[in-house]
This record gives structure tokens, sequence and C-alpha cells, in this order.
């Protein structure tokens, strides 16, 4: 048995989605349903379901708010594997990745909240959801002897890493700064970008040299981050990855006052310094991209109307929101907004209209926290984006009644109310798009 009930795991679940958010979406703790611990399936409908989707494809109902997104499991592509490029995990592989969880993403550690077995269980459930697991084997990788990281290894690292390339993507510091590539895009459509090199906490198959040169030779599948098994020499990648392991700064919980003032200091600099840039990175992590662009029922956006708005969220009890559209069209987006009515709704969840929203769906009170920099980082950006016109319907609360009844079965009858997120355009600019007003997940 875990040592936590169901209902605390989502409490649990909703705090840490909450914080990966940096807001308050309280309206993930759905109290799941009680199913024996034996059953697998029910257990991925319990834990996992509220992100993977219960068809596995990566669209629960928590989805929408995270980036990165959950992984869909229907093609068989993982990021984090001991395999080579392309191929498909191994068991181990899966084991890992749900009992230690990937660092800096929602996908928390699992070990300690599920046994072992359940653990193993759900790694192979999760592989039936792809087709490839019948027909293919995984290709295993072996690694060479760890080089030490002495001080010529290092610079060895520091003139590979430049041969190879990496800074085309990762800048030349390792900190995202000069990248050429700053918009990248996975295999599923989302917008991703990538890693700061400095932070290897952030660093989903783990920080050490090992684990940074294992990542090397293997690539992220579905993913830009090439595999370099076949294209640098093997010590070469192991004088890289000493060299990466060498870059991690102190974490900011490790550092004292005056270290976390200076490194704020800095980051402020470099966010004044190219704040657009900044702020195209800041709407990704934050879900504004995710929230603001409508998508089509496999969950892509709809072509041309990235930030147009018009998604559509249905939080029982509350009513029906429908995302702003936050390009710069004067008339139905931000075109004639100033930077305090932005700052008012971004932190304050004041609109235009002067009307208030609900801390959710979106979680404004987390957005308060933002840095003077990355909240101007913010906005200079959304300043960017082309106009689109998309005129927004006002959020349409239930009758009275529908919301004391819903309320009722949900306080007293338990019921378990999931947000539903429909999809299509619920704008003026395609009511009739691709699949419009049918729910996409529920
Ligand atoms: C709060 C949301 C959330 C929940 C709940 C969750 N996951 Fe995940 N999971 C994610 C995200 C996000 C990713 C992808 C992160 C990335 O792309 O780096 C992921 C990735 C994965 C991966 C892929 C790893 C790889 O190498 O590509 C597996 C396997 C996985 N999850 C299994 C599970 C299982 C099993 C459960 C239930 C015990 C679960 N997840 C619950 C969010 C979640
Ligand atoms: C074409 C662009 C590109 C190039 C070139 C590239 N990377 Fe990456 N790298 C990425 C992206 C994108 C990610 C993040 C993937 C994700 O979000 O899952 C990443 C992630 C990483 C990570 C984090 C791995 C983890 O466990 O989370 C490391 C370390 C890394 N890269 C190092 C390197 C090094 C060293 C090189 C050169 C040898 C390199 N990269 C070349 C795009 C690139
Ligand atoms: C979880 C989904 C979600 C996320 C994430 C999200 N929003 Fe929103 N946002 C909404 C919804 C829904 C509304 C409309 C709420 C209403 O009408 O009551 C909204 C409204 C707004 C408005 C108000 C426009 C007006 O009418 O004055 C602005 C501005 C805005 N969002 C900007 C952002 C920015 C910037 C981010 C990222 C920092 C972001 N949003 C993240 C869902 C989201």
């Amino acid at each position: 048995m875990p040592p936590v009930s169901p209902g605390l795991r989502w409490t649990a679940l909703c705090v840490i989605a909450c914080a990966a958010m940096g807001g308050a979406i309280a309206v993930f703790a759905q109290p799941s349903s009680t199913a024996p611990l034996t059953d697998i399936k029910g257990l991925y409908d319990a834990s996992c379901a509220s992100c993977h989707g219960v068809d596995g494809r990566g669209s629960g109902p928590a989805s929408v708010a995270l980036a990165p997104a959950p992984r869909d499991f229907t093609r068989g592509i993982y990021k984090f594997r001991s395999t080579a490029s392309g191929s498909l995990p191994a068991d181990e592989d899966l084991y890992r990745a749900i009992a230690r969880g990937l660092p800096g993403t929602s996908m928390l550690a699992w070990k300690g909240i599920l046994t072992d077995a359940q653990i193993r269980g759900l790694a192979a459930y999760v592989k039936q959801f792809s087709p490839r697991f019948a027909t293919e084997t995984p290709t295993q990788l072996t690694a060479s002897q760890p080089i030490p990281p002495t001080p010529e290894s290092l610079d060895k690292g520091k003139a590979a890493y430049e041969s190879l390339a990496c800074g085309a993507c990762h800048g030349d510091a390792g900190t995202g700064e000069g990248a050429i590539t700053s918009s990248l895009q996975d295999d599923w459509g989302h917008q991703i970008h990538a890693a700061t090199l400095t932070e290897p906490w952030t660093f989903r198959g783990g920080g050490t040299a090992t684990d940074i040169y294992r990542r090397l030779r293997t690539g992220i599948n579905g993913t830009p981050m090439p595999a370099f098994a076949d294209t640098a020499k093997d010590q070469d990648l192991w004088h890289v990855a000493n060299y990466i392991a060498s870059l991690g700064r102190k974490p900011v919980w490790k550092m004292d006052a005056a270290q976390v003032k200076a490194l704020y200091e800095q980051r402020d600099q470099a966010a004044a310094a190219n704040p657009v840039a900044r702020g195209r990175v800041l709407s990704e992590t934050l879900g504004c991209a995710h929230c603001h662009s409508p998508v089509d029922a496999q969950d892509r956006v709809l072509p041309g109307m990235k930030f147009a708005g018009g998604l559509k969220m249905r939080l029982v009890v509350w009513g029906d929101f429908v995302t702003a559209n936050l390009t710069s069209d004067n008339e139905t987006g931000l075109g004639r907004a100033s930077d305090d009515d932005l700052t008012r709704a971004i932190t304050h969840g004041i609109k235009r209209d002067g009307s208030r929203m609900l801390p959710f769906p979106m979680g404004w009170p987390g957005y308060a926290h933002l840095t003077p920099a990355d909240l101007n980082a913010v906005i200079a950006f959304l300043r960017t984006i082309p106009p689109v016109k998309n005129q927004i319907p006002p959020p349409a609360r239930p009758a009275f009644f529908a919301y004391l009844s819903a309320k009722f079965q949900m306080l007293i009858g338990g019921t378990d109310f999931p947000i539903v997120v429909f999809a299509g355009n619920a704008g003026s600019a395609g009511a009739d798009a691709p699949g419009a007003a049918r729910p996409a997940q529920q």
C-alpha cells in the first residue's frame, strides 16, 4: 500500500502542479476514484490520467496548463533513454522516469508514493498505448569508461562544445544568450527551449557527467536535441560532459542573500538587454501560449492562431471561460491596451473592462510574483505578436440554480467534475474551425 491516501496524493499533486504553474489552479484537486491498487489501469487512471489522459494521448485535463506538455504515449517516442537515437526505450528507462521523475517539469518522482511493483506495472502499462512495442526492440548503447574531469579534459570539452556547435541552440556560454535558434519545436508541435546548461538541476535526465554523456550519445527523441553517438568521438563526449557539469552555477537555495541579489541583478540586466527573447521563453514556460491558443481535436494549435485566444474551458460550477486574444490586434486583441492595463490583468486579474477574473483557470496570483524585468519582458514580447482578428466572448456563468445543484453534488454527493477543454476556436474568427465545440478532453 502506498503511504499516502489517494486524496492526499491529489492534494500533493495540486500543490506541485500549482507550483509548476507558479499559480493557483485549485481546480486540479479533484478527488480520484478509489481503485484497487492491484488494478494497474485503475492506478493509471487515478494517478497519471489527469496529465497523460485516460487514452495516453497526453491531453488530460491538467495538461493544458503545463509546459513542457505531458508525454503523448501513443507514438512510442521517449526522451530519456539509454538506447540509440530513434529507438524505443528500455524497460529500465521507463522505470527510471516514473520513479525519479523529470526534474524541472511537472512529472514528479513516484518512488515512495507508489511501490516498486506498481511503478513497474505502470511502465508496462504505458507501453501498450503504442503499437511500436509489439514490433520493435530497443537498441541498447553501451557506455565507455568515464574520463576524470581534469583541467585538460575541461579545456578539450570547451573546444568540442564549440566544434560541435552546441552554442547554436544553447548559446555560447550555455545560458541561451546569443543562440542562433531560439524558436524550437518538438515533434508533438509544442514550443520548447534548449536547456539552460548552467542549471544542471533542471536536466531531466540527471545532472552528473555520466548522465550528460549518456544524453549526448542518445539525444532526446522527439526534440531538436541531436544524438552525437555517430558524429563525435566518444572521448570528446566525455570531455564535453565534464565541461557542461563544470558550468553548473550554485543553485539559488544554496546561495546567501548577497549572491542571490547579484544573480537576479545579472538576470534583470540580461532581460533588459533582450526583453523580447526573454519574454518569448517566459510566455512558453508560464503557459500563456498553451492556454491562449485554440487547438484542434488532436490538440494541435489551429494554423495562424497562436496567441489569438478562443480556447474554451468549462469549469463546472464556475462556468465557461474563453481565453483572451493576446495578439496586437487593435479591436479584438491587446493593440490598444497600455502596459498598465496588461500589468493589472496579468498580476491582479483585472480585465480592461474593469471586471475581475477568478484565480483560475488563469493563475494570475502566481504571476504577481514576476520580477518587474520579467513582467516587462512578457509584455514586450506580446507587443511583437502580429495582429489576428478574433473577438472573444465574455465568460458565461451558469444560471444560479444550475450552480447550486452542481455545487451540491460536488460537496455532498462527492461527484467529480472535470475541467473540459473544447477543441476549436470560440472566438469570432472561426466558430466552424475543425472540431469546434467538441470536447478535446474530459
Ligand atoms: C502533473 C502532471 C503529470 C502526472 C500526474 C504524471 N506525469 Fe508523466 N509526465 C509529465 C510531463 C510534463 C512529462 C514530460 C516532461 C518532458 O517532456 O520533459 C511526463 C513524462 C512521462 C514519461 C516519459 C519519459 C520520457 O523519457 O520521455 C513517462 C513514462 C511518464 N511521464 C509516466 C507517468 C506515469 C506512469 C504517471 C503516473 C504514475 C505519470 N507520468 C504522471 C507530467 C505528468
Ligand atoms: C539543434 C539544437 C541543439 C543542439 C545543436 C544541441 N542541443 Fe542540447 N538541447 C536542445 C534542446 C531543444 C533541449 C531540450 C529538450 C527538451 O526540452 O526535452 C536540449 C537539452 C540538452 C541538455 C539537457 C538534457 C536533460 O537531461 O534534460 C543538455 C545537457 C544538452 N542539451 C547539452 C548539449 C550539448 C553539450 C550539445 C553539443 C554537443 C547540444 N546540447 C547540442 C537543443 C540542442
Ligand atoms: C490556464 C490557462 C491560462 C494561462 C496559463 C494564462 N492565461 Fe491568460 N487568461 C486565461 C483565461 C481563461 C482568460 C479569460 C478569463 C476571463 O475572461 O475571466 C485570460 C485572460 C487574460 C488576459 C485578460 C485580457 C483582458 O480582457 O483584459 C490577459 C492580458 C492574459 N490572460 C494574459 C496572459 C499571460 C501574459 C499569460 C502568461 C504569463 C497568461 N495569460 C496565462 C487563461 C490562461
